[in-house]
């Protein structure tokens, strides 16, 4: 039998994570340091006791982590700078790889005095930088129909124009990419020497303004063959201008990839609210403050389809709950093992309420419901014995 995408352990992380077999990314999301909800809070050192808590659990976590893998630890401003700390020394600083801004709640918080704070985020370490296979990156969704050109080979491209459209570019900001380019609208070639049957083509504007390259002249001659010459008609009648063939398919996966920037929009994953719907879709509202699933989802598109992926904070199961819904998408093969403690739900909660006495109750019953709903399967697992 195929091993099930979702794996349960009930038990205090600390105890559990020692005897796990080793994994390739990590998503966490431990509790805040806000409220009264936090365990570990005490009146004297609030953020030392908080710091107590976390620094043997990412020393297990490192431990777990294969050398190839990356961890991502969601936190807010209350703790963001003790933890980035932490990992720099738990991890190394040379394994940092960023701090992106998560935007989960577009309205802002309208509770209290102050800012109406509306991001997160979410810190993201290399086991081991040199040899991690993160690419930070995402499958960019284009329409196919945009690229309505194409080659011998059925490969579809457009033609984008090699100068730079943008007017902040010009000879004065960027004097070495103004220069003559060599081509032959009838046949097409480009070359940034003169050759038998070419014309000189200088950037202009559609005004007749001196305008650049986006290519400078290596790229050119490194990339000759995908740029195309061609006679075109504008305002000022007909120019022989250079486009570049921006080709549809891209990458080895057959996929365009977009570099992920470090500002994560709510529009892009989610916000709370929509993880609260997502939650009380499949099991009910039953946590106060899950993560959404496309923020997971975001993260496990940067490593391969196949990975073992830890959340050892799972709270009401997000994470195992996107392995899913990706493994579902994408044809993947990821498995997700999902750990959280026994800690009690609160008398008169909605989870008491609907017989959930404890956080890992919840999370049980939330991957009972992903494997019902979307398949992969789901194996509640005794805790190792060390
Ligand atoms: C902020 S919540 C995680 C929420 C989760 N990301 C989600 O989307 O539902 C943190 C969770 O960590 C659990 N937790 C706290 N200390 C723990 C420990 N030592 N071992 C295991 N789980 C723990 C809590 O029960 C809580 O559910």
């Amino acid at each position: 039998m195929a091993a099930a995408w979702n794996v349960f352990i009930e038990g205090d992380n600390l105890a559990v994570l020692p005897g796990l077999d080793p994994v390739d990314l990590i998503y966490i999301d431990p509790p805040y340091n806000t409220g009264n909800e936090f365990a570990y809070r005490d009146r004297y050192g609030e953020h030392e006791a908080w710091l107590a808590m976390m620094r043997p659990r990412m020393v297990a976590a490192r431990e777990v982590l294969r050398a190839t893998g990356a961890i991502f630890v969601s936190i807010d401003d209350n703790e963001v700078a003790h933890l980035r700390l932490l990992l720099d020394e738990v991890f190394g600083e040379q394994n940092f790889l960023a701090q992106v801004v998560v935007n989960l709640n577009p309205k802002g918080r309208q509770l209290g005095a102050g800012f109406a704070t509306s991001h997160e985020y979410l810190l993201v370490y290399a086991r081991d930088a040199g040899r991690c296979v993160l690419d930070a990156s995402t499958s960019e969704s284009v329409d196919p129909r945009d690229f309505p050109l194409s080659d011998g080979d059925g490969r579809r491209y457009r033609h984008l124009p090699l100068r730079n459209t943008n007017k902040k570019f010009n000879p004065v900001t960027a004097p070495t990419l103004h220069f003559p380019i060599h081509g032959d609208p009838g046949s097409g070639r480009v070359a940034t020497t003169p050759f038998a049957g070419s014309v000189e083509v200088v950037p202009v504007f559609g005004d007749g303004a001196p305008a650049v390259w986006r290519w400078s002249r290596p790229r050119i001659d490194e990339r000759p063959d995908d740029l195309v010459c061609r006679t075109v008609s504008g305002k000022l009648g007909e120019r022989v201008d250079v486009f570049q063939k921006d080709w549809l398919h891209r990458d080895a996966s057959g996929a365009r990839r977009k570099k992920l920037r470090t500002v994560w929009l709510a529009s892009e994953v989610g916000s709370t609210d929509t993880a609260v719907a997502e939650l009380k879709e499949i099991v009910g509202h039953v946590f106060e403050s899950p993560k959404p699933t496309g923020l997971v989802r975001r993260i496990l598109q940067t490593m391969p389809a196949d990975i073992t992926v830890l959340d050892f904070f799972a709270g009401s199961g997000t994470t195992g709950h996107a392995v899913a819904l990706a493994n579902a998408a994408d044809g993947g093969r990821r498995t997700c093992v999902s750990v959280n403690s026994a800690e009690p739900t609160r008398p008169g909660s909605n989870a008491r309420n609907a017989g959930l006495r404890t956080v890992a109750d919840i999370t049980r019953a939330r991957l009972r419901a992903v494997a019902e709903k979307i398949g992969g399967g789901f194996e509640d697992r005794p805790a190792p014995r060390l």
